[in-house]
């Protein structure tokens, strides 16, 4: 039996890009369409290290949400600082105390886009920042990749298991992680195997699609992201895991836009922009494993759950009914291309 509609708890996103100027206010109301909150990545140039920006940040974004029409009480930015080698643990403190800052997000240096500030040694450089994170129960979101260059790209999470994530953990085993945007088996092993305090976000991409989705009928910079995606073998490992109603695996779309010049280039820039329709391709994705069912703990509870936040109270119906994604959509003075872009999707959100 299909089923033509589904109404679930309002879903969060546990890690979203929301840039500043322009490019906030083209894609704000998307994300603020299908989710109570968001986790806003740090990544802007220059990148959010103190409390002081990160609130000014999170005005920006409200008043990007009143500016087009939405009821800025209708989506809570939730902001996070971007950890450097020079995080100073009392800004730890100024973020907890201002109760709009719920994470650190860990950029190692050079690993993606506008990441140069990012962290060269975590362990000997942050440890004192990561002690107090641990004391008062602040979140580590890790984009969980080695730069080193000798390591091959593919290989590069895997590699970060062995030589980041697991010191770190045995150094503070009380600090909560959140292996952001998890692309292999071994993460997804990892995660669900490890003790204490763990989780990992999964994006609708690395759901949806294997490396060949790159190279299909030519190469399709709109489906580059970092971490890149993965043989169909760890595809179907995360698919198990996100549809298995384990607590540990929830929503986090890495939603990433990028004008559509900068992606159609000769060094085009890692990104899938999804906002428009994460819900949408996530519902296809549990669908075409046959856990439909299984959606609405992944999007919506076991988020808040981790954060110690409490779940949403609205809803949010989706309908089986053909959604025509859009070639582009209006990104300030360029545009942009959401992932898929032309294709159709058997789900939409209503309205
Ligand atoms: C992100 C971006 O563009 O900010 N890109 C990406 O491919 N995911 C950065 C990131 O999260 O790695
Ligand atoms: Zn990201």
């Amino acid at each position: 039996m299909t089923i033509s509609t589904l109404t679930i708890t309002r879903p969060d996103d546990w890690h979203l890009h929301l840039r500043d100027g322009e490019a906030l206010e083209a894609v704000v109301g998307h994300s603020a369409r299908q989710f109570a909150r968001a986790i806003v990545m740090p990544n802007l140039k220059p990148p959010v290290t103190t409390t002081e920006q990160a609130l000014a940040y999170r005005e920006r974004i409200l008043a990007a949400l009143r500016k087009g029409g939405a009821q800025a009480s209708s989506f809570t930015p939730l902001m996070t600082l971007y950890l450097t080698d020079n995080t100073d643990p009392e800004e730890i403190l100024r973020a907890r105390d201002s109760g709009a800052v719920h994470a650190v997000k860990l950029y190692p240096a050079g690993a993606t886009t506008n990441s140069d500030a990012g962290v060269t040694d975590l362990l000997g450089r942050c440890a004192r920042v990561l002690e107090t994170m641990e004391k008062v129960g602040m979140p580590l979101l890790a984009h969980g990749e080695v730069t080193d260059p000798a390591i091959d790209v593919f290989d590069r999470e895997k590699v970060f298991i062995d030589r980041v994530m697991m010191p770190l953990r045995r150094a503070f085993p009380a600090l909560k992680v959140v292996f952001e945007h998890i692309t292999t088996a071994d993460a997804a092993q990892y995660v669900r195997d490890a003790e204490g305090p763990i989780a990992a976000t999964i994006t609708p991409q690395h759901l949806l699609y294997n490396r060949n989705a790159l190279f299909q009928g030519g190469m399709r910079p709109h489906w580059y992201c970092l971490p890149v995606l993965k043989r169909e073998t760890h595809r179907q490992a995360l698919v198990e895991v996100a549809t298995s109603g384990n607590p540990r695996f929830f929503l986090g779309t890495d939603s990433a836009p990028h004008a559509r010049g900068l992606k159609e280039h000769a060094c085009g820039c890692a990104g899938c922009f999804t906002g428009l329709h994460a819900m949408a391709l996530y519902a296809t994705a549990f669908e075409a494993a046959g856990k439909l069912d299984a959606l609405e703990a992944f999007a919506s509870f076991h988020g808040p759950d981790f954060y110690g936040l409490p779940r949403n109270t609205g809803t949010l119906r989706l309908e089986r009914e053909a959604f025509s994604i859009p070639d582009e959509l209006p990104f300030g003075q360029q545009t942009i291309v959401p992932l898929a872009g032309g294709e159709t999707l058997p789900w939409r959100v209503s309205t």
